[in-house]
């Protein structure tokens, strides 16, 4: 008897995941290794989701957690990169999947699986990242997505060629929504929420309280930062991780972080999703409002621009590609002194930054004040100006409003 080939599979314990499981048994003749990432989801418990696949009929199965290689690898640099995709998305499916990617190839060159497979559609963005990033990392992997391949077009198809195939058909009515979720926020798509003048319904949030409901006092914290990384809140010093589910927890329970957008997807659809991210929001906010005080301001003008195309670039699956690693080489240099710390009001859905200190700040309090302690010689500014507006003056005298 040959041996049957291994197919490493990104399993969620969903019914897409757990048909894949069989699928790969049944069509492709293969043995499954199930893999599946603890990202901080709020699936906390992945022992019967491992088991799961098991009983599907995996080979092997194992749940990783994930979670502080995620901060420490991705988040930081997120960041440190004021990650907003569209200005306005934190990126949170895109910075997962390239670590979740990473552990397939592992597991692969460790079982010695010629092929990996994920549950992508075909019409999003994670089959490109997943895909793109398995490619970067060993490009003599063979990949399969079967949700691309399989004739199972409708969930009613899928449900009964699960119930044929021994494969548990969840028994619950399912959320009518599509959501991923880890430490950096929650994804909602589909449903209701594909017409876009709908209003998300209420039942779509977990993370953040209705922004009335909140508390009308709201809260105040600090966020301090030690070299662009969130450090500690309220002066309490804790790992990111920590960190980043005390932020999601305070700014959430401030009605805080809610997004609904209209966005680009890499596959030329525009999608309407909708987002939490408060702990993400906040620090990103708060670190954006800290390099203002320490970066000057042609750095701050050259950053802006690179941040934005960390971002496309993140979206765009390529993680593990030399512009990404050429922006953070740029921001290891720049997060160097952006360290202090920053107050920021939380209030009914709403951030207000109200203070900033840095210990190597840019800003000097006796140039700025207009107290008597300034220093800023007045008089220079007159040289200043002269020299400043000379080539205006001849072009308006030449061309422009001086000249008519
Ligand atoms: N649109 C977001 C992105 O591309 C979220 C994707 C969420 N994925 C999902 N399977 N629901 O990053």
């Amino acid at each position: 008897m040959s041996q049957k080939e291994k197919v490493v599979l990104a399993y969620s314990g969903g019914l897409d995941t757990s048909v894949i499981v069989k699928w790969l048994q049944v069509e492709k003749n293969m043995d499954v290794v199930a893999i599946c990432g603890n990202v901080g989801q709020d699936e906390r418990d992945l022992e019967p989701i491992r088991q799961k696949a098991l009983d599907i009929g995996a080979i092997v199965s194992e749940a990783m957690d994930m979670r502080e290689e995620y901060a420490a690898d991705f988040l930081t640099r997120a960041i440190a990169a004021n990650a907003l995709y569209e200005g306005v998305y934190p990126l949170l499916s895109a910075l997962s999947r390239p670590l979740i990617s990473k552990h397939l190839v592992d597991v692969a060159h460790e079982t010695g699986a010629l092929y990996v497979a994920h549950g992508c559609t075909g019409k999003g963005n994670d089959q490109v990242r997943f895909e793109t990033s398995i490619r970067a990392l060993d490009p003599d992997l063979q990949i399969i997505a079967p949700v691309r391949e399989w004739n199972l077009h409708s969930r009613e198809e899928e449900m009964e060629w699960a119930a044929a195939h021994d494969v548990p058909v969840p028994t619950t009515k399912d959320k009518p929504y599509s959501i991923d979720d880890n430490l950096w926020g929650r994804a909602i798509e589909c449903g209701v929420l594909e017409d876009t003048w709908n209003k998300p319904p209420d039942d779509i949030w977990t993370m953040t309280k209705e922004p009335s409901e909140a508390s009308h006092e709201g809260e105040e914290v600090i966020i301090g930062f030690t070299a662009g990384v969130p450090t500690s809140i309220n002066g309490q010093e804790m790992p990111l991780l920590d960190l980043i589910i005390h932020a999601n927890d305070i700014a959430g329970r401030n009605g805080y972080g809610r997004l609904d957008m209209i966005e680009d997807r890499v596959v030329g659809i525009k999608s309407r999703e909708c987002y939490e991210c408060p702990g993400a929001l906040l620090l990103i906010n708060a670190h954006k409002s800290l390099e203002m005080l320490c970066l000057s301001a042609e750095t701050l003008r050259e950053k802006q621009k690179l941040d934005i195309q960390w971002a496309d670039a993140v979206y765009r699956g390529l993680w593990y590609s030399q512009i990404r690693e050429a922006i953070d080489a740029f921001n290891v240099y720049t997060q160097q002194h952006v360290t202090g710390e920053v107050r920021i009001k939380l209030c009914c859905g709403g951030l207000f930054l109200d203070g900033v200190r840095a210990d190597r700040s840019l800003y000097d309090y006796n140039l700025a004040t207009y107290d008597e302690s300034d220093t800023f010689e007045h008089a220079k500014s007159e040289g200043f100006i002269y020299v400043h507006s000379l080539p205006h003056i001849t072009w308006s005298r030449s061309q422009g409003p001086g000249s008519r």
